[in-house]
């Protein structure tokens, strides 16, 4: 359900740059879903990725806590979030939720938040502020 979600969002991204289309998908804790696509711009790192858009969308809704996410992009091997989109995932979700990565020819990969990100930054480090 996740992939499928993910597979169709992907095809709405505004890629005209890379032309590398990227999907993501969530599934809240209460159970809602929400899609997000990378969305580019002629000033490059204005651009922003598929992860970015669903979590966008996710806390717009009113959630705030991720259950499951799947990215889907044509690409040889799963394609992983990139380092920004691990810190904005790590936000919104436990350590043990699984991320799972597709290709659009039927390869998967599916790794842990804390697999993906070990040795985050958390509010903890900012303790003595
Ligand atoms: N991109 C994503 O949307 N998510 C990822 O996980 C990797 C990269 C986008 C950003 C940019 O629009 C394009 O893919 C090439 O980097």
């Amino acid at each position: 359900m996740l992939k499928q979600a993910a597979t169709e969002v992907r095809l709405r991204a505004y890629a005209p740059y890379s032309r590398f289309k990227v999907g993501a998908a969530i599934r809240a804790t209460s159970g809602s879903l929400y899609m997000g696509c990378n969305v580019e711009n002629v000033a490059y790192p204005e651009g922003t990725c598929a992860e970015a858009g669903a979590i966008a969308a996710m806390v717009a809704a009113g959630d705030q806590r991720i259950a499951e996410i799947h990215v889907i992009a044509d690409s040889p091997a799963p394609v992983p979030p990139c380092g920004g989109c691990r810190q904005k995932i790590a936000e919104f979700a436990d350590l043990d939720v699984k991320v799972t990565m597709h290709t659009t020819d039927g390869l998967s990969k599916t790794m842990t938040v804390a697999e993906l990100l070990p040795g985050l930054f958390t509010a903890a480090h900012m303790d003595r502020t």
